[in-house]
């Protein structure tokens, strides 16, 4: 089938065009049917559009596409793996925006070894950088379910967190140095290996976790650690969240800095990941309340794997644990990891549900969870809530899964009412490690104090004046008013 040329291209997209130049935007340019899958969400509940996707290739390139978008006038959405889960890489006003995708950004530029650094373009997807550091047994330690699809500049542009963070840290904490371009075009370069710098204001973490609405961020410095030579993973069946917080505490303590994950999931984590993957083994009974799964991890002299013994040891004569599997291999230790990882595809084949993101000080976590989740089930008969996550950091994921026979939307906005309220009332955050997006932009701007909005205002007029960069996505200011 032959398809005829398009004629009657839109001004705006002719003016686009025009702008780059003929020779950049036939390179750099996608328009019509090719734009579709640069605007779906990973779930798949929001299919968009947009005037064009621009592919840039380098830092100069993304400099022209911001300047001949500022000229007509054009909102830009930078786009990495389009994993986010909060509508932040998705066009929301597809005649009036472009998606800027980093994915021809992949080059990693160097690794520093004796420096522990590795500078990489934004659009390296995370993975592919964690192999490539392997091999010289150095190691980035973001981890996280999508890390075969993420890109760099978008774990950096939501400060992702995942299941490293208990020993590692946000992303935010993983980077040393940045390169951005403003939406003027202009390159600010604060790449450095420097592990201490402290000459004022550290200007890169206004760009980190700013989900691309100051500007784009085009390469990083990343900090490097040696490569753990030796893990020991653990699934441990326990009678209640409860317990995961007291053996939590009892790992700080006795596993020192050793312990890397710490993850809780609920019995129905095995349905759903089966339901993802029909031939996942599962290597103990599932009937147990509730599920951690832990990890330690380490190299050179220490014994990870005696250590994993008698922790585990301390914890069954402590009545913490009822079961437990140690893996044997890494394949079993990966098997393992199968199951927390296949969660999250498991409910995605449910249809439409609700995700949060939250989270609470630790010490209250299994009273927030059982608050919620009661009040989800008084008010939402055949609901099902799915709570689970990094517990090590009292972050939940404490997801509702409708009832078939209700209306999928309105128990999604019941529940996650119902949970924000709880929320409230135990010094929560609804946005733990996903960011706000487009997703969850009211329920965020709603709560903001009026000093915060005030000098967040202040920070976006400062970069971005003409408010081009990803437009309604965390903040919407009133054009003109001080806040
Ligand atoms: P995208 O989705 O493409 O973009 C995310 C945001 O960043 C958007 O606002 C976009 O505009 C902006 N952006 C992207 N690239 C740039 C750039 N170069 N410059 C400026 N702005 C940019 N998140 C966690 O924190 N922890 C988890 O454990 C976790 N697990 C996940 C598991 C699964 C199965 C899935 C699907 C997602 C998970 N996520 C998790 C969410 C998601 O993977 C992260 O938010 C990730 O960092 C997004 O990266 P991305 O490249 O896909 O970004
Ligand atoms: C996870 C994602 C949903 O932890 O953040 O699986
Ligand atoms: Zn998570």
């Amino acid at each position: 089938m032959t398809t005829a040329p398009d004629t009657a291209a839109p001004p705006l997209l002719d003016g686009l065009q025009k702008a780059l130049g003929a020779e950049l935007a036939a390179d750099l340019v996608l328009s019509g049917p090719d734009v579709a899958p640069y605007c779906r969400d990973w779930h798949g509940d929001v299919q968009s559009d947009a005037l064009a996707v621009l592919r840039p290739r380098d830092t100069a390139q993304v400099s022209a596409c911001l300047r001949a978008a500022a000229a007509m006038g054009l909102g830009v959405v930078p786009q990495g793996g389009r994993t986010g889960l909060v509508l932040g890489a998705v066009p929301d006003t597809p005649a009036r925006q472009v998606v800027l995708s980093l994915e021809r950004m992949n080059r990693i530029r160097r690794i520093e070894a004796d420096d522990f650094t590795a500078e990489v373009e934004a659009g390296v997807v995370l993975q592919t950088l964690k192999d490539r550091l392997a091999d010289a047994a150095l190691f980035f330690p973001l981890a996280l379910g999508a890390q075969g699809s993420c890109q760099i500049g978008g774990n950096l542009s939501t400060n992702a967190g995942g299941l490293n963070v208990l020993r590692y840290g946000m992303t935010r904490d993983l980077v040393l140095g940045l390169e951005v371009v403003l939406p003027d075009g202009r390159v600010l370069d604060l790449r450095s290996r420097l592990r201490k710098d402290n000459r004022g204001i550290d200007l890169k973490q206004v760009f980190i976790g700013a989900e691309g609405t100051l500007g784009v961020i085009t390469a990083a410095t990343l900090k490097l650690g040696p490569l753990p030579e030796q893990t020991a993973t653990a699934l441990l069946a326990l009678d209640r969240l409860e317990d995961a917080m007291s053996l939590f505490r009892l790992a700080r303590r006795q596993c020192c800095d050793l312990m890397s994950a710490f993850e809780f999931m609920p019995p129905l984590a095995f349905t759903l990941a089966r339901e993802a993957m029909p031939d996942l083994s599962i290597p103990m009974a599932t009937d147990a309340p509730a599920y951690v799964l832990m990890e330690l991890s380490g190299s050179g002299l220490v014994d990870v794997a005696n250590l994993m013994e008698r922790f585990l040891e301390l914890a069954f004569s402590d009545g913490l644990v009822r079961d437990g599997v140690i893996a044997q291999s890494q394949t079993q230790a990966q098997g393992l990891w199968l199951i927390r990882e296949g969660m999250n595809e498991g409910q995605a084949r449910r249809g439409r549900h609700l995700r949060t993101d939250v989270s609470v000080p630790l010490s209250r976590l299994p009273e927030f969870v059982a608050t919620a989740e009661a009040a989800v089930t008084a008010a939402l008969p055949g609901a099902v809530c799915v709570s689970y996550g990094h517990v090590g950091d009292g972050n939940v994921h404490l997801n509702v899964l409708p009832a078939p026979e209700g209306d999928a939307d309105h128990q999604i906005e019941a529940a996650k009412k119902l949970i924000y309220q709880v929320l409230e009332r135990f010094d929560g955050s609804i946005s733990a490690e996903h960011g706000i997006g487009r997703l969850k932009r009211a329920d965020f701007q709603d709560a903001l104090p009026d000093t915060q909005r005030d000098l967040l205002g202040a920070i976006k007029r400062a970069i971005d004046p003409a408010q081009m960069m990803n437009p309604n996505c965390q903040l919407v200011l009133v054009r003109g008013a001080g806040g």
